[in-house]
């Protein structure tokens, strides 16, 4: 299964545009994402993560500025702007071939709250199988199977999803978007609230999906987990893009990250000073605790 891709050209999004109250969370994002296994996203609390996400899957639409998705399909925003200059609510935005759209591109939301609204587990992560054209045994198939991807057996099915833990919640908001497979998943988040052991099976599962072919966007605040699972990592400030690249490369960038509210990720930070003392510690390998006992190993005892 080939994975996807979402280009952004010129792509601005502001919050209430039409009232003074209006709010730039998006400021002209050029930007190509997916088909490199893990993109990163991170950057400050209100730097426009979840903001940009729910573009991936026209979820949210740009105030200006053009997207173009998997498929082929264009969203092209022109701009409007007001005799100040600022920038003008656009017009409605018609999604044609939205279900293809929604298909190719799964976004689980920041708060998994947000995206359950069924009476029951098994019935909530149905909808995605359902509404892309499954029949009702197929869809409790692709729901059962997602749901053991992510831990919960049968004895979750038949009950509440409001009456769910918060980790178990996340876990059924993923499994929803597992169900329908596809080729990109963008997650808001996704391992927040989860034990360590809830929090490894998820990264273990999206490793899977990475090996499979599908491109996944994953936001979070846990730097040791961007640095590890990174193919790409994109730091954001202020509704930009201020540092896009391999982890390595960009946490060199020891003042843009700092002003960005980042803090570097330990295996990052011994690897330098490894290297600093004259250890040739491969920086591709030592992502985590494993991989730089690895390369520690390799360094010393050859
Ligand atoms: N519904 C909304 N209405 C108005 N402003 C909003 C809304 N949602 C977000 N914003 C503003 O847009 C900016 C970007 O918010 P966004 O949620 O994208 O940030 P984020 O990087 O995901 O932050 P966090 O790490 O806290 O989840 C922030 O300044 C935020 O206050
Ligand atoms: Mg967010």
């Amino acid at each position: 299964m080939p994975g996807a891709e979402v280009t952004f050209s010129g792509v601005s999004y502001c919050y209430d545009a039409s009232s003074s109250l209006r709010k730039l969370a998006l400021d002209d994002i050029d930007l190509t994402v997916g088909d490199e296994g893990f993109t990163i996203l991170c950057g400050r609390t209100g730097s426009g993560k979840s903001t940009l996400a729910q573009h991936m899957n026209a979820l949210l639409t740009p105030t200006v500025g053009k997207i173009t998705f998997p498929g082929g399909f264009v969203l092209d925003v022109p701009v409007r702007r007001r005799k100040d200059g600022s920038l003008k609510a656009p017009r409605r935005q018609r999604i044609r071939c939205w279900k293809e759209l929604r298909k190719d591109v799964g976004l689980v939301f920041q708060f998994p709250e947000d995206q359950l609204f069924r009476r029951h587990v098994i019935e909530d992560v149905m909808v995605g199988p359902l509404n892309f054209g499954a029949s009702e045994d197929e869809a409790r198939r692709a729901a059962a199977e997602a749901l053991a991807e992510v831990g919960l057996g049968e004895s979750f099915f038949e009950r509440s999803p409001f009456e769910l833990s918060g980790g178990e919640k996340r876990r059924v908001a993923l499994a929803g978007v597992f169900a329908f497979h596809p080729r990109m998943l963008v997650l808001d988040e996704p391992t927040v609230g989860l034990d360590p052991l809830g929090a490894k099976r998820v990264v273990e599962c999206l490793r899977r999906k990475v090996a499979s072919g599908v491109s996944v966007v994953l936001i979070t605040h846990d730097m040791d987990l961007a640095y590890s699972l990174a193919d790409r990592l994109i730091v954001m400030e202020a509704g930009k893009v201020v540092l896009d690249g391999k982890p390595w490369e960009v946490f060199q960038a020891g003042e843009i990250i700092h002003r960005a509210g980042l803090l570097p990720p330990k295996a990052f930070v011994y690897t330098r000073y490894l290297r600093s003392l004259g250890l040739d510690i491969d920086p591709a390998v030592a992502r985590d605790a494993e991989g730089l006992a690895a390369e520690l190993g390799r360094c010393i005892h050859g």
